[in-house]
Order: structure tokens, then C-alpha cells, then sequence
């Protein structure tokens, strides 16, 4: 029996699979009867043993059977790995073929394994990667179908020290005749219960990623985009809990789909209890034609174990996308502290208004200026000019190589807007290939924010992109991209397809999109990208692998970014979440919060400004200077520590959460209040994570405090603490008010 490296197990003789290390164990089998891999267990971390044979759960049924005169072989009642359609199981399948007879059975059978050090990448796509090969494993298991000579990889990917395991699945086509892949799903499991409440995020424009959580019930029940991009609605993740599980109790299984496009997530629970998971590009609308030779890669789905609740789970997700999907240089670094124009000015601005603002930024200790929407074309309002990235001269007269240098000269990095794959109509690009837009030219076409899309899925296009951006970007000494897309895809129709493979647009759109920003960074290999979709509308790992962070929300109220940041940060680490002070009343709520609750929840972020500083009074501009270099005191504690969640925006008016170094020796904590309450009650906020016998400074009391005593009995925030003074009084804190508490380890 081979030991490789301690991290997969195989029993030759029974063909049993074991990943596993010190966090988790994942197992299966091949099922001797259908020759097809069986699911026996995922979860936390098991000895390894000769056979797991004892986990084969084989019932005789009234059922539907593969064999003669045998009760047992019915693959409804066989707990699968990667189910295929069309023989005895009747529950939704992880992929479909059709065949040239027009049939879409499958029948794939083990044929073989390899072990492969590292990771293998995956070709076109964003995938989790290791620095070292010794740092994981991965298993490929490959099944065929004798009758057509299609082979399915199943790739499973163990991490030496972290607690997840990742798939992703490639169709090859060994045999001569083209098959229609109709559903390619990236992963499959069978949990042998369904004692699980199923969390996932989902929202709009402006409200993204609030948490939700259910009970499963027996049926199916989904998350979903078929609008082109991970969406604003569901974001491709969901998690399943005990129904017991808190933040830091628990099982947790979490599913997470590094990619942009249209995805699924499904769990169908049967009538046996069984849960099936499923992840990957979503079905609907998709249809990909594989001729012989060619192959079919699917997005990779990072599957995360916390016996630690939920936090467990963030936890992991944040230490790996940090570490082994953001890419260097930009790999677990802390990220400038930029001013964006754009809620200052919006569309209406000057060079001199720029600088005048970027003047202002420098002196307050900003390090990156961002210029917003509007410095191309004919850009004054948003019916303009999308797809013409030349500067707009009466705006800029010396073009955005002489802003760059003049905002370089400050002192600043400077970065730039662009929304590469719109257009609109009234730009040379479109006059010249209206063809190049996604519509069907003999229908009517769909405007969203009077805008269209360009059809990524023509490498022609992607070509043109990238040449305009270069042009700009070579010129201009550009450290920063802010790389938008405000719609989504309608009339999913491109001139360049053949009507036989109009279901392959979205996702070849998505490649499309991705091989943009890889070529960029290949020519441009330091600049930092942030991604945005009309605020959070494609915030996925998937662009994370290219853009280190990503514009959380168009919604830069302090209190509507509580929700938003704390959702997003189930799956997503602080350095990714991008956070900005903006100006009252807020743009999006008409609310007034004070300065100091407004960075409060920006700090846990990415952190910059995005106001006219030149409005401020001179008090402001003070506040604002000791907020930037609080945080560049404290910034490398937030983007690299340990973020602990303590207290949730959904379920009552005070918020609170904080980030611990990885070495425990400092923490940040942030604790918010909604709405004042008259003569209020006790409170007492537990924190987590801090070292036990480790005596902590509190900034601003000066109290000393062990880790054992905050960690179990926690921060008292009494009347007192709460500055009311008098219990008369109406001059202490009112409404949205936060704290920002401080722990340094005594030496
Ligand atoms: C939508 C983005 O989310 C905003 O931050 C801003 O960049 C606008 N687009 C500009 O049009």
C-alpha cells in the first residue's frame, strides 16, 4: 500500500481512496458492481486503516438495478462521487452527455489513477495553486465509457496543513465522434444524512451578500446566476452546518466555486436522507461540443471542514485565498490607502479639481489617487463612450500620462477606471464591428445602464481590448486598475458561433474576461487590480486570482456596509473587501453617521477615502490624518491576522468583530451600534482568539487584562463605557456609533 507522503492512502486491492492530513479525511471507493467511485466519507481528520469497507452502507431495495437478480446495485442507493445520468439513479447527475444517437446515457467505469505533486493548473482558468510541490497532492482518478471513449478526470487536491480539499473535473474525448457536453458539474458529494441548515449569500445592487441560513428540506434547493456573472444576487458559495453549528462550534462543510460566470450550487436531499452537493457552471443555458481530442475543463470548487463553526470555515478560505489564489506580488501584502473620485465628483470634473483633490489626500497621508469613470471619449454622463479608452481632452489636457505624472510628483501611486468589456453606441469601436456586440442582430437588443456588452468569447475582441488598455497603460505609469462591469448579459447570442455552439457563449465569455487580465498581467506584472461589478456584482475567487481585491458595494453607508462586510467576509479575507469613507448624508441611504463610525467599519477592509477632501474643515482633515495613520500603524495586523466574527448585523442593533495577529500578540476590535437605546443594559462582548495566559494592554482604557478572562467573560461595555456621562445627558453617543478597542501583549 503506498504512503505518499502521508496526504492520499490507496488500497490497490479494494481501489479505496484516503486524502487526508491532520485537519481532514476524504474517502471513497470504486464500487465493484458499477465500477463507478463511492462515496464513504469527508469530514474530519480519521486514522488510516486497511479498508474503510465498514462505511458501505448496501440496503436491498425495492429499486431499479444495474445487475440481474441483484438487489444491491442500484446507484440510487449508492452514495457517488461524480453521477452520471440515465441508468439507475434518478436524482440530479453531476454531468450529462449526449451522445450522436441523440441518447444521453452514461455508463463511465474506473480505468485508472495517478498522483500528481503539487497541483496541476487548469488550463485558462483561476485556480488555488501551491508554491512548493510538497505542499499538497493530487489524486486523478480517471473513469471511461467504453462506448463512446470519453474519459472524465476527477481531480481532488490535498494541502499538507489545511483543512479543505479542492476538485475539478476535465472531460477528454478519446474517441471519434463529437459528443454535446449538456451539464459538467466541477464536483459531487453524497452525505449519507441530511441533518444540515444550508448558509449562503445572496442580495441585490447596493444590499450585497447577506447571510442566510435554512434548514434543508427533501427536494432540491439551489443558488444560482444565469446572468453572465457570479452576480449581486447569489455569490458562489454556500455551506453546510449542523443545525447546532454557531460562528465557533461546529461542523461546517463549506463549497466555494472559483469562478465568475454562471454557476450552481445545489443540494438535493432524498428521500432516504441522503444530501447530495453539487457545484460548478450552471447548466442552464450551457451546452459545450467536444470534438475528438479536444478537452473540457471545469472551474475548481475549494471544499472547506471546520469543526470550528462557521469562523473555523472563514478562516481557512481567508488564509488560503490570501495565500495560494492571490498572486504575487499582491500575495498576503497590505494594499495603499487610496482616494477615489468618484463620489466626490462623479462624472464632473478637471484636471485642477483632481489635483486639487489629490493635493489635499497626499497631505492627509493617502498613498494612491484613483481616477474614476469619465476621463475617456466623449464620458460626461453614462450614455457615453464606453469602449473609446482615449482621454477626454477638455477634462484632461495633457491626457492621463501628464495627471499620472503630476499625481506621481505628489508623492501618490496613481491608478485609472476602466470598464473593458462595454461599449456603447456612439463610439468609433462600435461603429466600426457592431458585430462584436452580444445580441442576435435580428431581434431587438436590451439596454442596461445604456450600455452593451462586448462579446469576450471572440479572442478579436479581447485582442482589440488589450491593445487600447496597453496604449494607455504604457503611457500613462498606471499602478492601479479599477476594472468595472456594470451589466449583465441578455440576448446571449455572438456573430462569431456557430448556431451549434451558442451554448458555449457564457462561459467562453468568462475565459474571454480571464485571458484579458492575464495578459495584462503578464505584460504589467506589479500593477493591482481591483475588481468591480457595479460594486460586489462578481466579488468571486475566480477574479480574486487576477484582482488581489475587489469593490465590495456601491452602498458606502456605514451601516448598510455592517451586513455587506460581514457577509462577505464568510468566505473573503479583509484584505480583499474593498472599504471606503465616504461623505454625509451617504449617497445611497441619505443617512449621517459621524466620521469616526464611518472609518470604523472602513478600516476592516481595504481602506481609502472617497469624498471631496477639499470640502472638509480643518477639524475633518485632522480626524481623517489620525484615521490614516492608525491605520497604517495597524494595517498589516488587519490584512494579514486571524478575523474573528463576535457579534451579527442580522440578528440585533450592535455589530462586532476584530482581527488578531498570527502571532496573538495584538488585536483589533471593532464594535458598532445601530440605534442608541435609552438607559440600555449590561453588555459584556466576548472576544476570541487571544493567548490564554497573555496579559493585554487595552488602548484606550490603559486596563490590563489576561486573554483567558476577555476571551471568556470579554470587554464590558457599560453606560460609562459608553460616554453618556450623565444619564441626562444628550451630548454623548447617540446613534451609529462604534469602538475601536486596541490589545498589545505586554512584553
Ligand atoms: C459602478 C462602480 O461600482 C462605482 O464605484 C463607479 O466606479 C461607477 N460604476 C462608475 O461608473
Amino acid at each position: 500500500m503506498p504512503d505518499n507522503k502521508n496526504l492520499i492512502y490507496v488500497n490497490e486491492d479494494k481501489l479505496e481512496f484516503h486524502l487526508t492530513n491532520q485537519e481532514v479525511s476524504y474517502i471513497f471507493r470504486v464500487f465493484e458492481k458499477s465500477k463507478q467511485p463511492e462515496h464513504l466519507y469527508f469530514g474530519k481528520s480519521i486514522q488510516n486503516r486497511p479498508s474503510f469497507d465498514f462505511l458501505i452502507e448496501r440496503e436491498p431495495r425495492s429499486s431499479i438495478n444495474l445487475n440481474e437478480k441483484d438487489y444491491t446495485s442500484s446507484l440510487e442507493h449508492t452514495k457517488q462521487e461524480y453521477p452520471g445520468f440515465g441508468t439507475t439513479d434518478f436524482r440530479y447527475p453531476a454531468f450529462e452527455l449526449e451522445y450522436p444517437e441523440g441518447d444521453r446515457i452514461s455508463n463511465f467505469a474506473y480505468d485508472s489513477y495517478v498522483i500528481h505533486e503539487g497541483k496541476p493548473k487548469l488550463e485558462g482558468l483561476p485556480a488555488t495553486y501551491t508554491d512548493s510541490a510538497g505542499e499538497a497532492q493530487t489524486l486523478e482518478v480517471i473513469l471511461r465509457d467504453a462506448h463512446s471513449n470519453l474519459l472524465i478526470s476527477l481531480f481532488y487536491s490535498i494541502f499538507e496543513t489545511r483543512s479543505l480539499i479542492t476538485r475539478s473535473v476535465k472531460f477528454h474525448n478519446e474517441g471519434k465522434e463529437i459528443v454535446k457536453l449538456n451539464h459538467a458539474m466541477s464536483m459531487s458529494i453524497d452525505f449519507p444524512d441530511d441533518d444540515f441548515d444550508m448558509i449562503h449569500l445572496n442580495g441585490a445592487w447596493a444590499r450585497e451578500n447577506h447571510v442566510e441560513r435554512q434548514p434543508l428540506f427533501k427536494g432540491v434547493q439551489s443558488i444560482s446566476s444565469a446572468r453572465g456573472a457570479s452576480s449581486h444576487m447569489h455569490n458562489p458559495f454556500f455551506a453546510l452546518v449542523r443545525p447546532e453549528t454557531t460562528e465557533r462550534q461546529g461542523d461546517v462543510y463549506g463549497f466555494s466555486l472559483v469562478y465568475s460566470g454562471n454557476h450552481l450550487g445545489q443540494v438535493e436531499v432524498d428521500t432516504y436522507n441522503v444530501t447530495r452537493a453539487t457545484m460548478g457552471i450552471n447548466p442552464y443555458q450551457f451546452q459545450w461540443k467536444l470534438k475528438p481530442d479536444e478537452a473540457f475543463q471545469t472551474p475548481e470548487v475549494v471544499m472547506v471542514y471546520s469543526a470550528t463553526g462557521i469562523n473555523g470555515m472563514s478562516q481557512t478560505y481567508h488564509d488560503l485565498y490570501r495565500n495560494r489564489l492571490a498572486r504575487e506580488p499582491w500575495k498576503n501584502q497590505t494594499r495603499p490607502i487610496l482616494i477615489n473620485n468618484w463620489e466626490a465628483t462623479y462624472f464632473d470634473f478637471t484636471e485642477d479639481k483632481i489635483m486639487e483633490i489629490a493635493e489635499k489626500a497626499k497631505e492627509a497621508g493617502v498613498e494612491l489617487f484613483v481616477l474614476d469613470d469619465g476621463w475617456f471619449g466623449e464620458r460626461n454622463d453614462d450614455s457615453s463612450s464606453l469602449g473609446n479608452w482615449t482621454e477626454n481632452k477638455v477634462k484632461l489636457p495633457d491626457g492621463i500620462a501628464g495627471l499620472s505624472d503630476k499625481i506621481h510628483k505628489l508623492g501618490l501611486k496613481f491608478g485609472l477606471w476602466f470598464e473593458p468589456e462595454m461599449i456603447n453606441k456612439d463610439t468609433p469601436l462600435y461603429q466600426e464591428h457592431p458585430e462584436w456586440v452580444i445580441r442576435m442582430p435580428a431581434k431587438p437588443i436590451s439596454y442596461g445602464r445604456n450600455q452593451f456588452v462586448l462579446d469576450f468569447s471572440n479572442p478579436e475582441v479581447v485582442d482589440a481590448l488589450f491593445n487600447q488598455m496597453d496604449a494607455i497603460l504604457t503611457h500613462g505609469k498606471i499602478d492601479y486598475i479599477k476594472w468595472d462591469m456594470n451589466r449583465y448579459i441578455t440576448e446571449p447570442f455572438s456573430t462569431l458561433l456557430p448556431h451549434d455552439r451558442q451554448g458555449e457563449l457564457y462561459h467562453r465569455y468568462i475565459l474571454g474576461v480571464y485571458s484579458l487580465y492575464e495578459r495584462l498581467l503578464d505584460r504589467y506584472p506589479d500593477l493591482l487590480i481591483e475588481s468591480c461589478a457595479g460594486g460586489g456584482g462578481r466579488f468571486d475567487p475566480g477574479l480574486l486570482y487576477y484582482a488581489p481585491q475587489a469593490w465590495t458595494s456601491d452602498d458606502t453607508d456605514a451601516v448598510e456596509r455592517l451586513k455587506i462586510q460581514y457577509g462577505t467576509s464568510l468566505v473573503y479575507p479583509l484584505s480583499s473587501l474593498g472599504s471606503h469613507v465616504s461623505a454625509v448624508p451617504n449617497h445611497q441611504m441619505g443617512r449621517t453617521t459621524s466620521l469616526d463610525m464611518r472609518s470604523a467599519v472602513a478600516y476592516f477592509g481595504t481602506f481609502g477615502y472617497e469624498l471631496d477632501v477639499t470640502k472638509l474643515s480643518e477639524d475633518e482633515m485632522n480626524q481623517i490624518k489620525a484615521q490614516i495613520s492608525f491605520f497604517k500603524d495597524n494595517r498589516r495586523l488587519i490584512h494579514e491576522g486571524i478575523f474573528y466574527r463576535l457579534k451579527s448585523p442580522f440578528e440585533g442593533n450592535e455589530t462586532a468583530w476584530m482581527v488578531v495577529s498570527q502571532d496573538r500578540k495584538e488585536a483589533l476590535i471593532g464594535f458598532y451600534q445601530v440605534l442608541a437605546q435609552p438607559n440600555p443594559s449590561y453588555s459584556r462582548l466576548k472576544l476570541a482568539g487571544l493567548e490564554e495566559d497573555t496579559l493585554y494592554t487595552i488602548d484606550p482604557d490603559g486596563e490590563e487584562r489576561y486573554g483567558s478572562d476577555l476571551n471568556t467573560i470579554g470587554l464590558l461595555f457599560s453606560e460609562n463605557e459608553r460616554q453618556r456621562g450623565h444619564f441626562w445627558s444628550i451630548n454623548g453617543k447617540s446613534d451609529f456609533h462604534s469602538w475601536i478597542v486596541k490589545l498589545t501583549a505586554k512584553e
